[in-house]
């Protein structure tokens, strides 16, 4: 196993603020590897220490061999980075944004339009070739910014919340293009809020207060969990779920539908026959079942909060 990126201890401060709290990052090349977590939680401000533009108050950071940030300069060429807000010219065209960017990773001249057309084919862009930037939909701008990214082929692709801004079904292309990418050879490293986007990767880690709370891939993750799930069926599911989360047994409790999605500690041996014994008439004529958890009973169990 060779390692793309590894950094230790990595810590971020904003006067007190601890922004990014002695993180320790091991992401093996050729892979896809997740950051997932809510809004403030440091994804950003790692990013951004990894591409070596912004210096860590404590750490060693290691990238494609090089060492961040006295080495960035080196690794400038080889690293695509996809920025948080959309970082193209919007007064240019489609080509021109291209055009500007070969001449910012010095691609030699002669390869610059033929590079420009794979790339304007790959993304699907090339009957628009012409049109502004700035009147592009949210998923052909998106297109257009991982094809400046890609430019220079770049072994490392660091991309940030990349489809924040991006219909289900241009999310859905744009995570078959990462693959094709990681499978001609690319490392890629993704910050996300979605938890279907974080279970495609292969391995993730979940963010929280600038504090990994776990890593690993999402099988290992759910396997680790030390939390049984459970689904429990039938009417007023509101009100038991508040009572059954006022005991510290009950990790958390959430309506799905019309089942409540009870996550119990595996200190219990039988956590079934334990809920009817607890609640014999609330959980009188129930359906109580057992089922595979979840990344979202993951990234709850983790971190507390429920997301979308
Ligand atoms: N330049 C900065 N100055 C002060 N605080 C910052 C700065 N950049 C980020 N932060 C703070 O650090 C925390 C993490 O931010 P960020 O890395 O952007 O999180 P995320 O990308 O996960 O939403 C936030 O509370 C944010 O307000
Ligand atoms: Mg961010």
């Amino acid at each position: 196993m060779s390692l793309a990126i590894s950094a230790k201890g990595l810590t971020r401060c904003f006067g007190d603020f601890i922004a990014v709290d002695r993180l320790d990052l091991s992401i093996e090349e050729k892979t896809i590897f997740g950051f997932l977590g809510p809004n403030g939680s440091g994804k950003s401000t790692t990013l951004r220490m990894l591409t070596g533009l912004l210096t860590p108050s404590h750490g060693d950071i290691c990238v494609l061999g090089l060492d961040i940030p006295k080495q960035s300069e080196a690794l400038r060429l080889r690293l695509g980075y996809m920025t948080q807000k959309f970082s193209l010219y919007d007064d240019l065209s489609i080509e021109e944004n291209l055009k500007f960017m070969a001449q910012v990773f010095n691609l030699p001249g002669r390869e610059v339009n033929k590079r420009i057309d794979a790339q304007l084919t790959v993304y699907g862009l090339d009957q628009r070739r012409k049109r502004m930037a700035g009147s592009l939909s949210g998923g052909q701008r998106q297109r257009l910014a991982l094809a400046a990214a890609t430019l220079h082929e770049p072994e490392l692709l660091l991309l940030d919340e990349p489809t924040s801004a991006v219909d289900p079904e241009n999310r859905r292309d744009f995570w078959e293009t990462l693959f094709d990418l990681c499978d001609q050879g690319a490392t890629i490293l993704v910050s996300t809020h979605y938890m279907d986007e974080a279970e495609r990767c292969h391995n993730l880690a979940i963010l929280e207060g600038g504090i990994k709370q776990a890593d690993g891939s999402p099988k290992q993750l759910m396997a680790d969990m030390q939390a049984t799930v459970l689904e429990v069926d039938g009417t007023h599911l509101r009100q038991i779920r508040e009572v059954l989360t006022a005991r510290p047994e009950i990790l958390s409790a959430a309506q799905q539908g019309a089942r409540l999605r009870v996550l119990v500690t595996n200190a219990l041996s039988n956590p079934e026959e334990w809920l009817k014994s607890q609640w014999p008439d609330a959980m009188k004529d129930r359906t109580i079942e057992r089922v595979r958890p979840s990344l979202e009973d993951v990234f709850v169990h983790c971190t507390g909060q429920r997301r979308q």
